[in-house]
């Protein structure tokens, strides 16, 4: 996978790239036009086109210089990341992850896996408001929302190497597109809701036939070295201590039960699933249904409550469904009632908000 992509990199990256600025050119000029009575739907259709195919510069091309080695360092603080900066770092100023996850494990390929939660357009995406804050966020602002949730750890100073080499790869990976590109294949893909609940047990099953063999039966993954936890995992935990805190975006039901559908086994891609639509949901309700890190200040999330996703594993919320029917669904009933409260009420203040 990762030689492949690296190839093809290397082979298509310039002539893809100037593929994908053609085409949102195209999308914008559309935009600007004057659009003639009658063709409001096809122009709207032009200017939400998704760019479908991208690639990013080779990074291994960027000179041997002090840039080129920022942006090749931020891709190693993504793959290898608990080396740079998990809590067995070497340098102990550099401890700023909780875990010994990799961005990578999720981010998939160093961010450039179609609904492998690509990060190929997250630094054409920021600046952009953020209903978690209500606030303004920044590049940085979203990276350290991943480092305190995923990562199980705290914000990195805007100063801090990793954090401006993590930065710098990002904006590498987006240099081919324009302002707020939407692409084909943003994050982990849109699988049809079940009308029932999500069954923690019946994914127990599925869990047993699927992804045992490498998450083993504990949660637990495989270390890359059994007495150094900083060479990270070969096979990441999907739970326990070492995991992605209650806060992450992958303890949300509809997050994982799409990343998974698309990307597990690991190998699977979104054309290829070898999940079917029910055991994803099942599977990913069994890994949500298992301990892990908890933050309690994540209840401050969020000021307008009717802005919170409805698969938010943690309170408080807007309406009177059972936590549990935000954690398994089934979903269309709480969406329905958000929007007649939206239609009703406006707004609904987090009584939490800072
Ligand atoms: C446990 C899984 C996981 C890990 C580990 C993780 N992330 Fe994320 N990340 C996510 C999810 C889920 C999202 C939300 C994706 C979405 O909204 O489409 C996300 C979103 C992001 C975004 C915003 C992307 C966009 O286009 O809006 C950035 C940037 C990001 N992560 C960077 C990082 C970095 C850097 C690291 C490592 C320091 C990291 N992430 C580690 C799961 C993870
Ligand atoms: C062949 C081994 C293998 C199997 C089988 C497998 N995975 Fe994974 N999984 C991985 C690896 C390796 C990664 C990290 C990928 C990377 O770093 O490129 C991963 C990443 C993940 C992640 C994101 C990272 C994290 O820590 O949360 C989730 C969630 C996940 N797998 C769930 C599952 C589920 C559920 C199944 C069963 C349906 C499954 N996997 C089957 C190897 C596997």
């Amino acid at each position: 996978m990762r030689a492949w992509s690296r190839v093809t990199r290397g082979r298509i990256g310039w002539a893809s790239a100037l593929l994908a600025l053609t085409l949102a050119t195209g999308a914008a000029v559309a935009q600007q036009a004057p659009v003639p009575p009658g063709r409001e739907a096809a122009s709207a259709a032009a200017a939400n086109a998704r760019i479908a195919m991208w690639d990013v510069p080779d990074v291994d091309l960027l000179p041997d210089d002090d840039y080129g080695r920022l942006v090749r360092y931020g891709r190693s603080v993504l793959e290898a990341s608990a080396r740079h900066i998990g809590p067995d770092a070497a340098d102990p100023a550099m401890r700023f992850a909780g875990n010994n996850l990799a961005c990578a494990n999720c981010h998939l390929d160093a961010g450039l896996k179609k609904f492998g939660l690509p990060l190929v357009a997250a630094s054409a995406d920021y600046p952009a408001y953020s209903t978690r804050t209500g606030q303004v966020a920044t590049l940085e602002d979203r990276l350290d929302n991943c480092m305190m949730r995923s990562m199980n750890g705290r914000p990195m100073p805007r100063d801090a190497r990793p954090m401006q080499a993590l930065v710098a790869y990002l904006r590498v990976l987006s240099s081919a597109l324009p302002k707020d590109a939407r692409i084909e294949g943003a994050g982990a893909g849109a699988l049809p809701e079940l009308d029932r609940a999500a069954d923690p047990q019946r994914g127990a099953r599925v869990y047993a036939q699927n992804c045992v063999f490498c998450h083993r039966s504990g949660g637990e993954g495989l270390r890359r070295n059994p007495v150094d936890a900083s060479f990270g995992y070969g096979v990441p935990p999907l739970w326990g201590p070492d995991s992605f805190n209650d806060g992450a975006g992958m303890n949300r039901l509809i997050s994982i039960a799409n990343f998974v559908h698309d990307n597990m086994p690991n190998g699977t891609d979104w054309l290829m699933p070898v999940l079917s639509t029910e055991d994803a949901w099942d599977v990913a309700a069994y890994v949500v249904s298992q301990p892990r890190p908890s933050r309690e200040a994540f209840a401050a999330d969020f000021p307008d409550l009717l802005e919170k996703p409805v698969d938010t594993a943690y309170g408080p919320y807007a309406d009177t469904f059972p936590p549990s029917q935000h954690k398994y669904g089934p979903f269309a009933p709480i969406r329905a009632e958000i929007n007649r409260l939206k239609a009703t009420r406006g707004n609904v203040p987090n009584p939490n908000a800072r």
